[in-house]
């Protein structure tokens, strides 16, 4: 299959890089030539990776080889299904979503990695909007086993239908989203846990709250490591986007982090201090599991209720999303929540 992917930053060089593993044709495009230039080099650091440890068994240089790098957009011309992961900016995507329409046949499927925008409301910049939907990967995508598939009110069934077989074939857990609520399930989720994790900042440590996190619940980072991963940049754009459309994503030490530059691991600083590698997280007592959980709890229930997910699928989506040992809910049974 011929896929495109626009935006070669932190989201779109891994799928570029796991529909190149799974023997696909990928066109890599993004409008920076120097983001571009980056994203390839973090593919080849990644695939070398999985190679030595024996989790791909085909050569880097020729999972690569599938790859092609795009410096012009109407290079996009004859994929089946063009994925694209630029910055959460309501006005850049729906530009991208524009330009690509111009060149892909009525037959060509796109797909937004949007975190946090609603899929219906990004279908509108198209002409042909029954071909849209949400294909949400988790970061790093190459390791993540979970994709989220979105529909949006304009979604056909065959390309939903679809959406699910394409994220079969490179070996991802699709979970359906049944409804375009913001933040879909696992976001939805995690973004709870952010805000209760910075409003916990005025009675514990930032330590205090990851050592709760990797510790006791054993989820692989830390809270706030995981905002550093994720970008502080990206999680300050989400904030402002869930926000302006009413879903509560209050964490002032985003913004402050933010308009220092203090983007995160990729800048070498956020919360954390990244120049040395991962932060490592000692055991300190800090909240109680329930005050870190509760309202993430909560936000499950809602979920269910609201026929989005089901419990299953909540599960499912918390550990294979998130990479928790456990699902949402069955940390809320052993906690009593
Ligand atoms: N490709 C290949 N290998 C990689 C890699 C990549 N992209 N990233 C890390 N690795 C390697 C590391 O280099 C390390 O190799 P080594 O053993 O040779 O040193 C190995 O994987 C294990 O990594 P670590 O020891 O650093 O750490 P972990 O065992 O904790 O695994 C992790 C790393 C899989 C990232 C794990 O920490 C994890 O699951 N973290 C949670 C991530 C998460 O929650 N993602 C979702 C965020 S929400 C989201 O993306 C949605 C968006 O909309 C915001």
């Amino acid at each position: 299959m011929k896929v495109a992917v626009i935006g070669a930053g932190v989201m779109g060089h891994g799928i570029a890089e796991v529909f190149s593993i799974y023997g696909n044709q990928v066109f890599l495009y993004d409008k920076f030539e120097e983001a571009l230039k980056k994203g390839l080099e973090k593919i080849k650091w990644s695939l070398d990776k999985l190679y030595e440890k024996g989790k791909i068994s085909e050569k880097p240089e020729e999972v690569m080889g599938r790859i092609t790098p795009i410096k012009e957009l109407k290079e996009v011309k004859g994929s089946e299904i063009v994925i694209e992961a630029v910055p959460e900016n309501f006005n850049l995507k729906a530009e991208v979503f524009k330009e690509v329409e111009k060149y892909v046949d009525g037959n060509t499927i796109i797909a937004t990695n949007t975190s946090s925008l609603p899929i219906t409301e990004l279908s509108q910049a198209l002409l042909k909007r029954d071909r849209f939907l949400g294909l949400h990967f988790f970061n790093p995508p190459v390791l993540m086993g979970l994709v989220e598939v979105i529909r949006g009110e304009y979604t056909s069934d065959e390309v939903f239908a679809k959406g699910i077989e394409i994220v079969r074939s490179i070996s991802r857990e699709p979970i359906p989203v049944r409804k375009d609520v913001i933040g879909f399930v696992v976001n939805r989720i995690l973004f709870r846990i952010f805000t209760t994790a910075c409003r916990l900042t005025n009675k514990y440590t930032i330590e205090q709250i990851d050592s709760t996190a990797k510790h006791i619940l054993k989820f692989p980072m830390g809270i706030f490591e995981l905002l550093d991963f994720t970008g502080i940049d990206t999680n300050y754009l989400i904030s402002k986007e869930v926000m302006k459309r009413g879903f509560d994503f209050t964490c002032p030490q985003l913004e402050e982090l933010y308009k220092k530059g203090y983007y995160g691991s990729k800048s070498g600083k956020g919360f954390y201090d990244w120049s040395k590698g991962r932060p490592e997280i000692k055991f300190l007592p800090g909240p109680t599991p329930q005050e870190l959980l509760v309202d993430a709890v909560k936000e499950g229930r809602w979920l269910v209720e609201n026929g989005v997910s089901t419990d299953e699928e909540v599960n499912k989506a918390t550990r294979l999303g998130l990479g928790w040992p456990k699902g949402l809910f069955d940390y809320a049974k052993e906690y009593g929540l």
